[in-house]
């Protein structure tokens, strides 16, 4: 048994020395020290040996192991600090190489611009007030003078959720909580997300966002309508732009107005974003109507109003030459990156 640890040891030690990498050394302490290997075999041998000699025996295996598994530990650290100095001689640090590109979260433009209408509005002395995208038929229509049969309530237009649930279609929903929670004078702006089921164009998304202005107090008149809406655009665009005011069509107003401005895409001479009109619609504008102020808890004889709905993303359009809606919501880095 004496010999068997010996020859053992004797032939470890050879194997040790011929071998020249840390995975070789791992192999063999796998192969020596491992459950089936002759280390754990001698172990069970020991049974075998009279009793009054398996203590010494016992030793000497344990001994045995001790000495393989050191000798391992040892040409294991040796090996493994030889492979990284190895390594780290063949590492090249290429001083010269452009460093990596880190991208940055930014403001979507829309967002920018949104917030530039916020920013003018505010310093006319407007106060935010946000209301929810997922509305009741109330808030969005019914509140609002639309009657049942009105073309927006059909299903064609507005994308509903349950029967009495909707995505709001304009941020004119804000209106009548508004006026609900507070008394004149009311001067405040929601802005926000609009959706409506329509066929997406180079002009029109199902998915924009406006910024609504209402405004109401004793006296109000469609003069200060026409003064807050001149005084807007001036103070946005840095500059009198050219206008042209359409009468038109909102239940919740009367009268109602559409305002476009020249087209700043074309000049004017007409291209596929102003339909070839060289004029391009904002907003949506009139005097509330006093069905509405009434809906709102607001004597209409003593208190009037105006109210305008502006679309943030043709604003985007105009002010950095974009001839496509839907290049904002595509998400091509390449597209939004220009407006960092
Ligand atoms: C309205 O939504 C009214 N609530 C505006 C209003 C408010 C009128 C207060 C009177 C008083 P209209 O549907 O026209 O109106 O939309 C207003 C603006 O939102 C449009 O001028 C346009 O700039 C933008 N807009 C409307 N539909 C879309 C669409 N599908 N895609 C992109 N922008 C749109």
């Amino acid at each position: 048994m004496e010999q068997k640890v010996e020859e053992l040891r004797l032939k470890f030690e050879k194997e040790i020395a011929a071998t020249s990498t840390a995975a070789g050394v791992n192999d063999l302490k796998i192969s020596y020290l491992g459950k089936k290997g002759p280390v754990q075999q001698l172990m069970r041998y020991l049974k075998d040996v009279p009793p009054e000699k398996r203590p010494e025996m016992g030793q000497s295996i344990n001994n045995l192991k001790v000495h393989l598994t050191e000798k391992c530990e040892n040409a294991l650290n040796r090996f493994i600090e030889e492979e990284e100095g190895a390594r780290l001689a063949e590492e090249f640090v290429d001083v010269t190489l452009p460093g990596r590109r880190h991208y940055m979260g930014r403001e979507h433009i829309i967002t920018k611009e949104m917030n530039k209408v916020i920013d003018v509005l505010i310093s006319m002395g407007f106060t935010v007030q946000y209301g929810p995208d997922i509305e009741t038929d109330y808030y969005n229509f019914e509140a609002l003078n639309f009657h049942e049969d009105h073309p927006a309530r059909d299903m064609q237009d507005t994308f509903y959720i349950a029967p009495d649930m909707l995505l709001r279609t304009h941020t004119s929903n804000v209106q009548v909580r508004v006026m609900e929670s507070s008394a004149p004078p009311i001067r405040i702006i929601s802005p926000g997300k609009c959706y409506r089921n329509e066929s997406i164009t180079a002009r029109s998304h199902v998915f924009f966002h406006q910024v609504e202005a209402l405004y109401i107090d004793e006296g109000v008149t469609f003069a200060d309508l026409l003064y807050s809406l001149n005084e807007f655009l001036e103070k946005f665009f840095g500059r009198k732009l050219e206008t042209r005011f359409r009468p038109s069509y909102f239940p919740f107003v009367e009268p109602g107005v559409e305002v476009d401005v020249l087209c700043l895409l074309c000049e004017g001479r007409g291209c596929p974003v102003c339909k070839k009109t060289g004029w391009l619609e904002i907003l949506g504008a009139g005097m509330v109507h006093p069905e509405v102020l009434k809906n709102g808890g607001i004597d209409s004889e003593k208190y009037t109003g105006y109210a305008w709905g502006l679309g943030c993303d043709r604003l985007a359009m105009i002010m950095n030459g974009v001839d496509d809606i839907r290049a904002f919501t595509e998400n091509d880095i390449r597209f939004l990156e220009q407006f960092a």
